[in-house]
């Protein structure tokens, strides 16, 4: 977490803007690095979950949230110093408008942040997290939400450096388990739970509870730790 300090620490008074900032946890590891800022707008399409961040975070006046796609959002060109997309990168279908439009929306001089889940060198704890995200994601998926699977890092570094339209100037393994708060298995079930309940009416209903309950075995069995996660900073030099 030293090297996202150190980045972030370079820009005093800072403008900044989360992309798909859902509830907000990205934007808490930034406090929690630094609190030089002049402002974070977290911005996300799905509002409900604006609504928890807005509680999260009422009592700071530096952070505000906009229910908006960020594709359609009407920033001024160059207005944010930093720019930070956090386990986003695989809700896009098209990246190469996004880092476009992305670059678009930073000063001179300023950077973004991607920071993305990544699908290999697991433990078998962190498969659970893998398992319980494509999960999620093939559920996304049949309700008409766009979520892909994770990507193994090669993979993502390759798309990110062919796609972006300025250079990656520094790339890390993102170790955030001293920020990160213990996950309850019961809090697992209860996510799994209610993801069913989105395709209750589904035909292939009877194959999502049946993969349901061969998810909870394996988190049972073997633990749940988040993902590992791989930072990359884009910048124009
Ligand atoms: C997995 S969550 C990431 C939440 C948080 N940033 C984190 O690091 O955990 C991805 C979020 O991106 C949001 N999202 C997807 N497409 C978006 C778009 N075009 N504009 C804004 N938000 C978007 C989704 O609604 C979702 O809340």
């Amino acid at each position: 977490m030293n090297e996202l300090k150190k980045y972030l620490e370079q820009y005093p008074n800072a403008k900044i803007l989360d992309i798909g900032t859902g509830k907000g946890d990205f934007i808490g590891l930034i406090d929690y690095l630094y609190q030089d800022y002049n402002e974070i707008i977290g911005i996300d399409v799905i509002d409900y979950l604006l609504e928890m961040d807005k509680e999260s975070f009422k009592d700071n006046p530096k952070i505000r949230f906009t229910n908006e796609d960020i594709l359609s959002a009407t920033f001024p060109k160059q207005s944010f110093d930093i720019i930070s997309l956090s386990n986003t990168f695989h809700h896009f279908t098209n990246i190469e408008d996004t880092l476009k439009h992305m670059v678009s929306l930073l000063k001179p001089g300023g950077i973004i942040i991607i920071s993305e889940l990544i699908s290999d060198n697991s433990t078998k704890q962190q498969v659970s997290h893998k398992l319980l995200h494509h999960f999620a994601a093939k559920i996304d998926r049949e309700i008409g939400v766009i979520h892909s699977q994770t990507c193994d890092k090669e993979g993502i570094l390759k798309s990110v450096k062919k796609y972006s339209p300025i250079p990656m100037i520094d790339y890390w393994d993102l170790m955030v388990k001293d920020y990160e708060i213990n996950v309850k298995l019961s809090k697992l079930y209860d996510i799994i739970d209610n993801l069913l309940v989105n395709v209750k009416d589904s035909k292939q209903y009877n194959d999502y509870k049946r993969e349901s309950e061969e998810i909870k075995k394996y988190l049972k069995a073997n633990g749940f730790q988040l993902a590992n996660k791989l930072c990359m900073i884009l910048k124009d030099i």
